[in-house]
Parts: structure tokens; C-alpha cells; sequence
């Protein structure tokens, strides 16, 4: 079971601005509200991703079992929600569960990054996932037209059975386009939204297919769903964490520093940036108040930013929380040889483990931390695998919307992207967007 620890989150000789037990006793009404919120939305089927450990992923595993088992690369076309989820899961197994298959993800429309991608695979050995919940993202369709194209000029045959289309059930084009070319094809169900799909078709696939135990993702997934209903708030992760992210958001902390100790959870932080920052930054509230909220996540790694961000944490501004990720037992360790055995400098390091160096330091940045007075939080993996992301993937949905619920804004609707969507439709001459054009070119 992953460990949350919040002991540097509350108030003690060294964190003298820290929020005291009592505040958060204190909020209990709030925190019975926000949960009957997610009950009620739970009810009306708003919150899917809460039920996903009990989905049937039969058609995974079977689709998994008969593919050419000459492909080796999976490559996913998609963008946001429909693509940080997959390779934070990646990113965190490959190495540790020594992944047979790769996942690579093309995110971006720099064409530069798509030359490098093309470089890098075998066309050959490569199965290519178009993901989008809408089919209308232009970065993602401007992807999947040029593989596209690519793929049914380098495989005029057999093209088909190398693209997969994960998107609506029912709407958008491109199920039109599976259905017409018989692509392969997976879900985004409709009661989950894009940040919140990591556990649907949309990660699950890739993980599988990358050689993930993707029952382990959803067992993990339910436990935490259950540490997460316990009505008891100090034994429930998702919600403390929540509403201790709150008090400090009141408190004028808008910025939440996370910090992995580990090369491989850096990708979980960036997809954590994206869940707390697309759902919590809002205007406006759910009675259509001007209200401006939302914190302000920034990924940083350990140990390496300690030489680049710490001094700032440690002296600068009163703005930030910071969460620490850390890996208990690490399955690729080496030991550090006592190449100096009397030289001071360097001999305390000799016939330490690495991970061991790297542990210490997170600890000491927390102390470190805990002294400059800036609230830290910790949260432990014993090990990296399968359970204990799955577990931490619901910590973060549920706390997510928790802290949704207590600043009574909507944690899944995202209107303030829409403003650049339709520039960009505009700029790109999009039909319908003449106006809007006419309006840009004025202010250019
Ligand atoms: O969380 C979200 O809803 C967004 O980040 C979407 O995932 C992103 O915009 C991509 O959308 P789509 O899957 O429709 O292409």
C-alpha cells in the first residue's frame, strides 16, 4: 500500500504558519458536503472513473493475445488527457517490470519531434493508436492524417490491421472512418473524462499491451477507492490530501510543487499537472460566480532539481505545497565502490546503495523544508509496480474532485480552452470561423 505522509503538512515548533489538526477537524461539514456531492454525481453517473476497477477488460486481453507478435512498438497519436496517462503509466513501469513491448506518444504537432519519432521506429513493428475522446482535436488529427497516409502508402495491403482509433462509442467522425476502413477499435466512455481515462481503453491498452498487468492497475485502483470512502478523514488519503491543498489554496499557497524521487514517476507529475490544473483552475463557481481559483502545479525531480529549484523552495515566497514522491526497494540498484577509502570527501559514499543516496536526499530536502517552514507532504512507493500506481491513479482522481467539490467548481469541464481551440480553427480555415478569423486578423 503506497504511504501517504503528512506529518510536514501540519504545524509544529519549525512549520509555525502550518495548518493546526483543529482547522482541519474544523471542515468536517465542508468535507460531508463535498462527499455527498460525489455520492450524488456518482448516482447520476458523472463520476466514471470511480467504477473502472470493476470493468471487464476482456476485450483487451484478447486483442493483446492475437496481434502479429512481430509488433513491438505501440505509438499513441493524442494529446492531453488522451496521452499523459499513457506514459506516466509507461514511464513508471518500463524499467522496474522490465516491459517487454514500448509505448512511445506523439503529443505534439513540432514537426521536428515527429521527424525524431519517425526516426526512432520500425514502420514495420509498429502499431499505431489514434486516441480522442472528441475526434476533433487538431493536433491528434493532423497526426493520425499523416501516419495515416504514411501507413496505407507503405502498406497498401494490410494497412488496417496496424491502426487502432480509441474514441467515442457513438459519436464523432471517426467512428464513421472504423467503421468504413474496419480499423480496430476502443472505447472513451462517455461518463469519463479525458484527464480521467487512464484507467479506460485509453492507458489500459498500451500498458497491456506493453506487457503491464493491467488487473494489478485496477486492483491497486480499488483500494484506494476504498482508503478513499473511509468517513474517518485522517485515515483517507485522497480527501486529507484534498483539504489540505485547500486550507493552503486559502492560505495563498497557489503553487503545488511535486517532486518524484525517481526518473520513472516524473511522468506522473506531469500528468498530475495536468489533472489538478485543468480541473481546479476555473473562474467561475457552479453558480456562475467570478471566483479565479486553482493551484498552480509545477513538477520538479529529485534529486537533480535540488541543484535548480530547492533554493527557491527553501527562501523564496510563501507559496508553496510540496508533495515528495519516493521509492522504497527499488529492483535496479547498484552499490557505490570505495574508490577512495581515504579520501573524507567521498569515502562515506563507499558501499552505499544508490538508492540509498537518492532516499536520503529526498528526506533531507523534506527536513530541509520542514525547517525553512514551507509544508511538505510525502508519499511513499514500496515498490514500483503495477498495484501500487494503480493505487495512486485513484488517489489523485478522488482527490482531484474533491477539492473540486470544496472550491464548488466544476472539476471536469475545461472552458477556458475552448477560447484557443477556436482561434485555431479560425486561423486554420476552418469552416464556420470566417467571423472569428475576421476578428483576429483585426487585432493583428
Ligand atoms: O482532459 C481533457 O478533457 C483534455 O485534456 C482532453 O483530454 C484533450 O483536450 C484531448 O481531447 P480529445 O481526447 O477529445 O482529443
Amino acid at each position: 500500500m503506497i504511504q501517504f505522509d503528512y506529518r510536514n503538512m501540519l504545524y509544529s515548533p519549525q512549520l509555525k504558519r502550518a495548518l493546526s489538526p483543529q482547522q482541519i477537524e474544523d471542515m468536517q461539514g465542508a468535507i460531508q458536503e463535498a462527499h455527498q456531492e460525489i455520492e450524488a454525481q456518482r448516482k447520476a453517473d458523472i463520476l466514471g472513473f470511480y467504477a473502472l476497477p470493476e470493468q471487464d477488460t476482456g476485450h483487451i486481453d484478447s486483442f493483446i493475445r492475437q496481434i502479429d507478435p512481430r509488433f513491438d512498438t505501440m505509438l499513441i497519436l493524442g494529446i492531453g488527457g488522451s496521452a499523459l496517462g499513457n506514459k506516466a503509466l509507461y514511464s513508471a513501469l518500463r524499467t522496474e517490470r522490465k516491459l517487454p513491448r514500448r509505448v512511445l506518444v506523439y503529443d505534439n504537432v513540432d514537426p521536428v519531434f515527429l521527424h525524431e519519432i519517425l526516426a526512432e521506429i520500425n514502420l514495420e513493428t509498429t502499431l499505431f493508436n489514434v486516441i480522442t475522446k472528441s475526434g476533433t482535436t487538431a493536433e491528434t488529427m493532423a497526426g493520425y492524417m499523416i501516419l495515416t497516409d504514411i501507413i496505407k502508402q507503405r502498406f497498401p495491403d494490410d494497412y488496417t490491421r496496424r491502426i487502432i482509433i480509441t474514441t467515442d462509442r457513438e459519436k464523432g467522425f471517426l467512428r464513421q472512418v472504423i467503421q468504413k476502413e474496419g480499423y480496430h477499435s476502443f472505447i472513451v466512455p462517455d461518463n469519463v473524462g479525458g484527464r480521467f481515462s487512464v484507467l479506460t481503453d485509453v492507458g489500459l491498452l498500451s500498458s497491456a499491451f506493453a506487457g503491464m498487468d493491467i488487473a494489478q492497475l485496477l486492483k491497486g485502483a480499488a483500494a484506494m477507492r476504498e482508503r478513499a470512502e473511509n468517513s474517518d478523514i485522517w485515515a483517507n488519503p485522497a480527501y486529507l490530501n484534498g483539504v489540505m491543498h485547500f486550507l493552503y489554496m486559502r492560505q495563498g499557497k497557489n503553487i503545488s510543487v511535486m517532486m518524484p524521487y525517481s526518473n520513472s514517476l516524473y511522468d506522473i507529475a506531469d500528468w498530475y499537472r495536468q489533472l489538478w490544473a485543468e480541473s481546479l483552475g476555473k473562474r467561475k463557481d457552479t453558480r456562475n460566480r467570478d471566483i479565479y481559483v486553482g493551484q498552480t502545479p509545477v513538477k520538479a525531480l529529485g534529486s537533480t532539481d535540488q541543484h535548480s529549484q530547492v533554493q527557491l523552495y527553501a527562501e523564496g515566497p510563501f507559496d508553496k505545497v510540496f508533495t515528495f514522491l519516493k521509492v522504497q526497494s527499488f529492483n535496479h540498484d547498484y552499490t557505490i565502490p570505495n574508490l577512495h577509502p581515504d579520501r573524507e570527501e567521498v569515502s562515506y559514499l563507499g558501499g552505499k546503495k544508490l538508492s540509498e543516496l537518492l532516499n536520503a536526499e529526498a528526506l533531507a530536502t523534506a527536513v530541509a523544508l520542514t525547517n525553512a517552514g514551507r509544508p511538505n507532504a510525502s508519499i511513499t512507493f514500496p515498490t514500483l509496480d503495477e498495484y501500487h500506481v494503480g493505487e495512486f491513479v485513484m488517489m489523485y482522481e478522488i482527490q482531484t474532485v474533491f477539492t473540486g467539490m470544496l472550491l464548488h467548481i466544476d472539476p471536469l469541464d475545461q472552458p477556458g480552452v475552448e477560447a484557443g481551440k477556436i482561434a485555431t480553427y479560425a486561423l486554420m480555415g476552418k469552416k464556420g470561423y470566417e467571423e472569428e478569423l475576421e476578428r483576429i486578423k483585426s487585432l493583428l
